[in-house]
């Protein structure tokens, strides 16, 4: 079984560490890869966003399955070039994966799904999208439609905020084609929480809940990134609730694409706001989320190629279960200074071994933004890597998480130093 991994992140080197666990002993090659998945397998310095450079490499090195790690390849479609040459991609099509390559389509499937969201409207005129604006009474969220690393969603704490990022999008196109339309939404109260399920064929296997904390800095306070740490379980939705809340958010969702003949299979990541009326879904992702990622696989004790692979060949409904541990994991992400701006690069990375040693199989640092020069790690990228650990509840983790962390030499870098916080104030009330 020989695998492909696409992208770069802390969550390709999660699923290249958990695959390489596999009793079936995969040759894994990862494309570009980092200095982490260099140790569980195979980089190739290749870009493969699109989809010519992926079937070359499918050719080349015989590959049995693709796995694209973030969506910008199965918007461009690679999931649908890999179907034409008959090798299984865990992904959807790039119909179906336009529920997150274009918020507009979400929120529409959203609307005819009735599935509850936040109330919004669509603007492609400036003028028109100004004069919407002046009619709300409160400070809307503005959301450009396509694809822009995670920068496209500005909640606006005044009108003039608001009236800005419309500019910044509508006038002055600082997203390209991704901003040519937008949605201002009603911005909603609450906790966030990430539902993810692996999705094929009418089946739905929701994963644990997970935790993600996008602001940069402590407090929920800075610009978006990426995410800055996660943890599963989240303590805020009880374990029971999970299977009722996949039925009410993604089902409705799932059952429609299908309707419309775009069927879904892959992962289905619906992040959620849970107001005092109810969860209500934020967005979409179709492939796991980076960083819960790496705690969720951290937490999975079964394992994870057959599930991939029967999504891939569309026999999810063949696969058991699969097994979790009743343990906690909880990530801090290390970040270079000035992510998610202009951020310091070329720095020397040092003390990963002693981290994973503090707390032997409990503690995984699983890297992003790396590459190994000569056998030493520098850091690259925004966010550089990121410390998991496992505990027995969320103290425990989040306790081991930091304290690994304070092993890792890391110059020019910051991390959120209360990952873990709103986890901890649920249990103690
Ligand atoms: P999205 O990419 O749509 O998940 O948005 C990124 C982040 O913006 C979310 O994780 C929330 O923190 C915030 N956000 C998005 N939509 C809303 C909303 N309607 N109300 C409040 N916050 C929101
Ligand atoms: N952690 C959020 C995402 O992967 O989009």
């Amino acid at each position: 079984m020989r695998i492909l991994i696409i992208g770069s992140g802390g969550r390709e080197h999660a699923l290249a560490w958990k695959l390489g666990q596999s009793p079936e002993k995969p040759e894994i090659f990862i494309a570009p890869g980092n200095g982490g998945t260099a140790l569980e397998g195979t980089n190739l310095p290749i870009a493969v966003l699109e989809a010519g450079p992926v079937l070359d490499i499918v050719r080349e090195k015989k590959i049995d399955l693709v796995i694209p790690g973030p969506e910008l390849p199965l918007v461009n479609g690679v999931a649908d070039a890999c179907r034409k040459t008959k090798t299984p991609c865990f992904g959807p099509l790039a119909a179906a994966a336009r529920l997150e390559g274009s918020k507009v389509f979400a929120k529409e499937i959203l609307r005819e799904a009735q599935v509850p969201t936040a109330n919004f409207a669509v603007f492609s005129d400036f003028a028109e999208a100004k004069k919407y604006l002046r009619a709300l009474s409160a400070p809307p969220v503005i959301k450009a439609d396509g694809l822009a690393s995670g920068k496209g969603v500005v909640v606006s704490k005044d009108m003039d905020e608001a009236l800005s990022a419309l500019r910044s999008m509508l006038v002055d196109r600082d997203f390209g084609q991704a901003g040519g339309r937008v949605i201002i939404e009603e911005a909603l109260k609450g906790e966030e929480l990430s539902l993810l399920a692996f999705c094929a064929q009418g089946r739905i296997i929701p994963m644990p809940s997970a935790q993600d904390h996008k602001a940069a800095h402590d407090g929920d306070r800075g610009p978006n990134t990426g995410g800055m740490g996660a943890y599963s379980p989240a303590p805020l939705l009880p374990e029971k609730d999970l299977e009722s809340l996949a039925e009410r958010v993604l089902k409705p969702v799932l059952a429609l694409m299908e309707k419309r003949g775009s069927p879904f299979s892959g992962i289905l990541y619906a992040g959620l706001m849970l107001t005092d009326t109810g969860p209500r879904v934020l967005e979409f992702n179709v492939r796991f989320g980076d960083p819960e990622c790496q705690p969720l696989l951290m937490r999975l004790e079964s394992d994870l190629l057959p599930i991939l692979l029967a999504c891939a060949e569309g026999r999810l409904q063949d696969v058991p279960a699969p097994i979790w541990s009743p343990e906690t994991a909880l990530c801090v992400v290390m970040a270079a200074r000035g992510y998610p701006g202009l951020y310091s690069k070329g720095m020397d990375v040092a003390g990963l071994k002693e981290a994973e040693a503090l707390f032997p199989g409990k503690v995984k640092v699983f890297q992003a933004g790396t590459l190994c020069r000569d056998g030493q790690i520098k850091a690259e990228g925004g966010r550089i890597l990121g410390v998991t650990a496992l505990g027995a509840g969320l103290p425990e983790a989040r306790e081991r998480a930091y304290a690994a962390l304070k092993e890792i030499r890391l110059p020019d870098s910051f991390y959120r130093s209360d990952i873990g916080n709103k986890g901890l104030s649920h249990i103690q009330s």
